[in-house]
């Protein structure tokens, strides 16, 4: 198959897209938070391939990409008030909401489950493709499975280069982890994943937010979660991710003193002088968090190489968009931790 390739900017690029859609093909679409496999979240076949083609787990569901607020009572049901308080504050945007689905959508859309992911991405050309195509986009990230997640067209050409029908390129995505889910099929809102929507900013519309055991502590394979695809390793290069916490110094000392040929260390941009030597590499600056949300999954495909030993990895702290970055580096790094200032 010879993937087709189709740039936003071009006028008709929306309307080829939406075609392949309703054709039953696969596009990988841009999002603010990473790029996205989509296909017609209706159609069993169709969405049968995005598994195949990530070689994603049968039981892990699916996001309905919809075009906006009005289109939830179409895919869901029992919507509570505050599913349209969320949407109405954050969408178009980084947040998918949890709800009973309706019948109507297949359960292989859903992993079997009952309940629908829905998100209005915050993209004019996918939000224009979903229109034209008059279909929900089921899509997960476009990475193959396990790998760390797709946040430029380069990146998914290099997973899926002939294996599917086209990518739409729009530029790095200005997020760059991915959304946060909130379920809201239990009397109390839970929070499933973090994301590009702080915990906090949810807090102030919710008013109560349980964390699920998946955000912050490894999971086990055979565990039943809410989230099934939070068990899975997750992000990760190949090689063992350790984060070290603690200061600049104290940091730095300890992975200098551990450091052996072939190890790299994945830090700020305003650490770079501390590592000469130890191949540094820097994913964004601690001073602007959105740096290092748009910068992390670029430079842990880059660490993706069987040659890396071992990778020191440092970590923001604090709320909001830092927290994800927290997440999705604690999960690559499979929760292994180590904290400069109790080592020194
Ligand atoms: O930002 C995003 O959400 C990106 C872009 C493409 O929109 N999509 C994305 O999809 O991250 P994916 O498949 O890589 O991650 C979706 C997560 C998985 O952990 C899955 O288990 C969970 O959402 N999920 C989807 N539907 C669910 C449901 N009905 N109940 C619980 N968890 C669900
Ligand atoms: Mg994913």
């Amino acid at each position: 198959m010879k993937t087709l390739y189709l740039s936003a900017r071009q006028e008709n690029t929306a309307r080829i897209a939406a075609e392949i859609i309703k054709k039953g093909g696969l596009v990988a679409i841009p999002t603010e938070t990473v790029y996205g496999l989509g296909a017609n979240g209706l159609d069993e076949a169709a969405v049968a391939r995005i598994f195949e083609v990530k070689g994603r787990p049968q039981d892990n569901p699916l996001i309905l990409h919809i075009a906006g607020t009005d289109q939830i009572a179409r895919f869901a049901h029992h919507i509570p008030r505050a599913a349209y308080d969320l949407a109405e504050k954050f969408w178009p945007g980084p947040l998918t909401l949890i709800l009973p689905a309706r019948d109507f959508i297949p359960r292989r859309t859903t992993g079997g489950l009952d309940t629908v992911g829905l998100r209005c991405p915050d993209c004019p050309i996918t939000r224009e493709i979903i229109r034209l195509s008059g279909v929900p986009i089921a899509a997960p990230s476009a990475n193959i499975s396990g790998k760390p997640s797709t946040t430029t067209a380069e990146h998914v050409r290099f997973d899926h280069d002939g294996r599917i029908d086209a990518i739409v390129d729009d530029g790095p995505c200005r997020v760059g982890v991915e959304s946060t889910i909130v379920d809201l099929t239990e009397p109390r809102p839970r929070l499933l994943r973090p994301g590009g929507i702080g915990p906090e900013a949810l807090l102030e519309v919710l008013g109560d937010l349980v964390v699920d055991k998946a955000v912050t502590a490894q999971i086990d394979r055979d565990a039943v979660v809410k989230a099934p695809g939070m068990k899975y390793r997750h992000y990760a290069p190949q090689s063992e991710v350790v984060i070290v916490g603690g200061s600049r110094e104290k940091a730095a000392r300890y992975i200098r003193a551990h450091f052996e040929p072939g190890d790299r260390v994945l830090c700020f941009e305003e650490e770079l002088p501390l590592y000469e030597g130890c191949a540094p590499l820097s994913y964004g600056q601690e001073a602007d968090v959105n740096t290092l949300s748009a910068g992390l999954f670029a430079a842990l495909r880059e660490l993706d190489d069987p040659r890396i030993h071992r990778v020191y990895a440092r970590c923001p702290v604090g709320g909001g968009v830092a927290y994800a970055v927290q997440n999705r580096l604690k999960k690559a790094a499979a929760f292994h931790i180590v904290d400069a200032e109790e080592e020194a």
